[in-house]
């Protein structure tokens, strides 16, 4: 997928919404988060679906009551057999949050408070399949709501750049922006497990566990960091390595 410079703004502004708005979204955005749908599953193997009607998966307390209104989701599914399955929906997945947060949309990663049963009836997923997590998408007011105020307040601080990465000094402009929009990621439960470094020009990102939630925490922060290494000029890609993953130039 091209990088494009209305995501690296919207890295800036994105937080996660679980309020929404009663409006659906309107027939021209559904059609266009599908086909971007569509196009992050041909290039990454995955069995991602855009729900438009997705309301009654969080009507009342189902998931817990952490989630109101919202319209639509994206159902982070994937081939059980897909390797590096969790680091690949976390990376398609946030790029799909930021093309939602640039069209104003709000957007909420979701892995646990919500109704996993309801979801996997509701997108037919087959016994080959795994459902690891949702996005939430919808129309949302300018302002939080008091509600999720209080849950944010929670889960927005940031660890310091040198907590991401080693060393932490005398580092490339191009690794010191990539860094730091990785830093803006969301992860689950704020936890920013991801540990990178920088080594004879490369960079590598790992996290204990990647076959859990913190897989896709790591695809999302690595989304991130292509995103601010290419505003800085510098066009990369992310490979599996021995350890996590490499980004090369
Ligand atoms: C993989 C993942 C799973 C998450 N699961 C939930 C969840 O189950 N419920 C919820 O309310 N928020 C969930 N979140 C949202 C995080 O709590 C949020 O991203 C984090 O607190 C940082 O806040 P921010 O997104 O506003 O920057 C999840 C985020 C990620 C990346």
């Amino acid at each position: 997928m091209e990088m494009r410079q209305s995501w690296y703004r919207a890295a800036d502004t994105r937080t996660s919404r679980r309020t929404y708005l009663t409006q659906r979204l309107t027939p021209e955005t559904a059609a266009k988060l599908r086909k971007m749908t569509e196009e992050c599953n041909r290039e990454g193997g995955l069995n991602m679906r855009f729900v438009e009607h997705g309301e009654e998966l969080f009507q009342g307390l189902k998931g817990g009551g952490m989630l109101r209104g919202v319209p639509s989701y994206v159902a982070l599914a994937a081939p059980k057999s897909l390797a590096h399955r969790q680091e690949k929906l976390g990376y398609y997945g946030e790029l799909l949050v930021l093309e939602c947060t640039a069209m104003g949309l709000g957007t909420c990663w979701v892995s646990g408070t919500y109704d996993h049963n309801g979801c996997k009836e509701q997108i037919r997923l087959t016994g080959d399949e795994e459902l690891s997590a949702i996005i939430t998408v919808g129309m949302v007011s300018p302002e939080k709501s008091l509600k999720e105020k209080v849950v944010s307040v929670a889960g927005r601080r940031r660890k310091p750049l040198s907590d991401w990465i080693t060393p932490s000094q005398g580092l490339p402009d191009w690794v010191v922006q990539g860094v730091e929009t990785a830093r803006k990621a969301p992860s689950a439960m704020n936890s920013q497990p991801v540990q990178m470094r920088y080594e004879s020009g490369a960079v590598q990102a790992f996290v204990d566990l990647p076959e859990g939630v913190h897989g896709l925490d790591l695809g999302i922060a690595m989304a991130h960091f292509e995103l601010g290494a290419w505003s800085a000029g510098a066009q990369g890609k992310w490979k599996p390595g021995h350890n996590g993953y490499v980004f090369e130039l």
